[in-house]
């Protein structure tokens, strides 16, 4: 089997798992609208590429929070690797450092966030949920920390777990996770409002991400409690069905930053030309989710970087055929309105 796309790695993915797991990493909340929309609305964003511009070289490399990394691409956190390989996470840290990237561990893990760190090669993030326990939380943000981790993204979508109604029919729970002792990880602390960012800024000396803002009023006041930058995201769809897709929300997130701080983005990136859409509307990066999965459980950290080495091939040629050799040149006048 030969992959030319990130796509080709999906039905043989499929394939090697468990029917369960499967549609756990595949499915969406309800009817699935904002999972589809999140793939759909990159068609209609249209290009405005320049010529006769001199692209021998195109640099994808840039940095992220100050750390450099080979490419504006990232890997978002999504729990349970050990779905798609025994390994876990570990295995896919080492497939994102062979690729030059950086690795978002999520909370619910296979792999203790210790090992994951051990296994890497590359820069990490750990993505933070919040239970009704502070010192499962302090606990958590001194290990990642400790452990060398580089900041820490605070997923605020989760209020309540979305309605997987795919999870439902299989009746599946999600297991517990290697990272700390809560039998329950779908019980998060719903009380969790933008005073505790404050609360968790003074836990850690690391930058805070916001994972999971939509809109311009709550850029503003992730600003005001001391957020040191922002993921636009509708976590892929798996959280409030009929939200806006995330590339529509990021013009009103970027403009009400005003520059204030790094803006992020995920939510359906499959191609080198989303990410060329998604940086001209003003993201410093992207992170991608499912794509990385599937290169995992289809062929371990080959598969994962192999995914990664795909999406940059895409996006650097992208750049060559826009007239943009460099990030910078990738700006809101490539995209029609
Ligand atoms: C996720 N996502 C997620 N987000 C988060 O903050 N913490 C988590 O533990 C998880 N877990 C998780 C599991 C699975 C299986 C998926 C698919 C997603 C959301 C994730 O970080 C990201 O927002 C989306 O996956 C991005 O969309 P794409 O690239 O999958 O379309």
């Amino acid at each position: 089997m030969q992959y030319f796309n990130v796509m080709d790695y999906e039905a043989p993915a499929q394939v090697r798992m468990n029917a369960a797991h499967w549609d756990y990493y595949a499915g969406g909340s309800g009817d699935e609208i904002t999972l589809h929309a999140n793939r759909a609305i990159f068609d209609h964003i249209r290009l405005r590429p320049r010529m006769l511009v001199d692209v021998t070289t195109c640099d994808t490399s840039t940095s992220v929070l100050g750390c450099p990394v080979s490419m504006p691409i990232l890997v978002a956190p999504t729990a349970q690797h050990g779905f798609a390989h025994p390994e876990g996470e570990c295995e896919t840290a080492r497939g994102v450092g062979q690729a030059g990237t950086l690795l978002t561990a999520s909370s619910v893990s296979s792999r203790r966030l210790e090992d994951v760190a051990a296994a890497a090669s590359g820069p990490l993030w750990f993505q933070l949920y919040v239970f009704d326990d502070n010192n499962i939380t302090i606990d958590v943000v001194q290990r990642a920390e400790q452990a060398g981790y580089k900041a820490i993204v605070l997923t605020v979508d989760v209020p309540r777990f979305g309605n997987r109604e795919r999870d439902l029919r299989n009746a599946f729970h999600l297991p517990a996770s290697a990272n700390f002792d809560v039998p329950d990880v779908t019980k998060l602390k719903p009380s969790l409002t933008w005073r505790d960012l404050a609360w968790l800024k003074s836990l850690t000396s690391l930058p805070i991400l916001v994972k999971g803002v939509l809109t311009a009023e709550d850029t503003i006041l992730a600003l005001e409690h001391g957020a040191d930058g922002i993921v636009v995201s509708n976590h892929g769809g798996r959280q409030l069905d009929g939200a806006i897709t995330s590339l529509e929300a990021l013009p009103e997130v970027v403009e009400a930053s005003s520059g204030r701080c790094e803006i992020y983005f995920d939510g359906g990136i499959r191609r080198g030309t989303d990410v060329i859409k998604t940086l001209a509307l003003g993201a410093h990066a992207v992170l991608v989710g499912r794509p990385v999965l599937w290169g995992l459980a289809v062929n371990g950290q080959e598969g994962v970087r192999h995914v990664l080495e795909l999406l940059r091939n895409e996006l650097e040629l992208a750049m060559a055929l826009c007239g943009a050799p460099t990030l910078k040149q990738i700006t809101p006048a490539l995209i029609r309105r």
